[in-house]
């Protein structure tokens, strides 16, 4: 297997082109953060203010996207690994489409993250949801935690699996002390600061 043989074709619509007919550029917004944090929560929020505001943006989740393109995939490092190689490469996709790509994947591990970031570039940006551990366990919305605790889950993030803080997020966004809609501000705003929506 391997990528031999193959010839990369661009196409004859350029990013400027697609920008043109979308009215913003295209980025991907990489959630990071622990189980509970409110990466989906705040992801889906984002997701349906841009589509108010006219942008075409579009949320990867991390449950949904593991009950199909990653259903092979479990939480050993080697697989979370795999799980965020994929979903790097089906943003880029989303990116070159002109999107604005919302991605929420706990993504432990800060060199997965770097990768994610080496493939997409300048449109890449890292938001840490960081309410604090005590509070996702507090949350615990999916009895995740609770199980974790009781030994039922193996390798749970926080608990007996790693969560590698950001060291270059672009900014951090604390769930616990803003609510979803003062969150989504925060990030819309940024999205206005660095000129991807006009
Ligand atoms: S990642 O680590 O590979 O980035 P991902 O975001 O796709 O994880 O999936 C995390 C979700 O899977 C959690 O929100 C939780 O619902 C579920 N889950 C099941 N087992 C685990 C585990 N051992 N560690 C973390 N999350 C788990």
């Amino acid at each position: 297997m391997g990528a031999d043989n193959l010839t990369w074709h661009a196409g004859k619509v350029s990013a400027d082109d697609r920008e043109r007919v979308l009215g913003h550029q295209a980025a991907c917004l990489w959630f990071t953060g622990l189980s509970g944090s409110g990466k989906s929560t705040l992801s889906r929020a984002v997701e349906k203010r841009l589509n108010e505001l006219g942008a075409h943006a579009y949320c990867l989740d991390g449950d949904n996207v593991r009950m199909g393109l990653n259903g092979d995939l479990g939480f050993s490092p080697e697989d979370r690994t795999e799980n965020i190689r994929r979903i790097g490469e089906v943003a880029r996709l989303f990116v070159d489409s002109g999107a604005i790509v919302l991605t929420a994947f706990i993504s432990p591990y800060r060199a997965d993250r770097d990768a994610a970031r080496g493939l997409i570039g300048d449109s890449f940006a890292e938001v840490w949801v960081n309410p604090g551990l005590a509070v996702c366990e507090e949350r615990d919305p999916k009895g995740l935690y609770k199980r974790a605790r009781a030994g039922e889950i193996a390798q749970f993030t926080g608990i007996s699996a790693p969560y590698e803080a950001p060291a270059s997020a672009e900014f951090e966004v604390d769930t616990g002390a803003l609510d979803v809609d003062a969150s989504t501000e925060r990030v819309v705003e940024w999205l206005r600061e660095a000129g991807i929506l006009r």
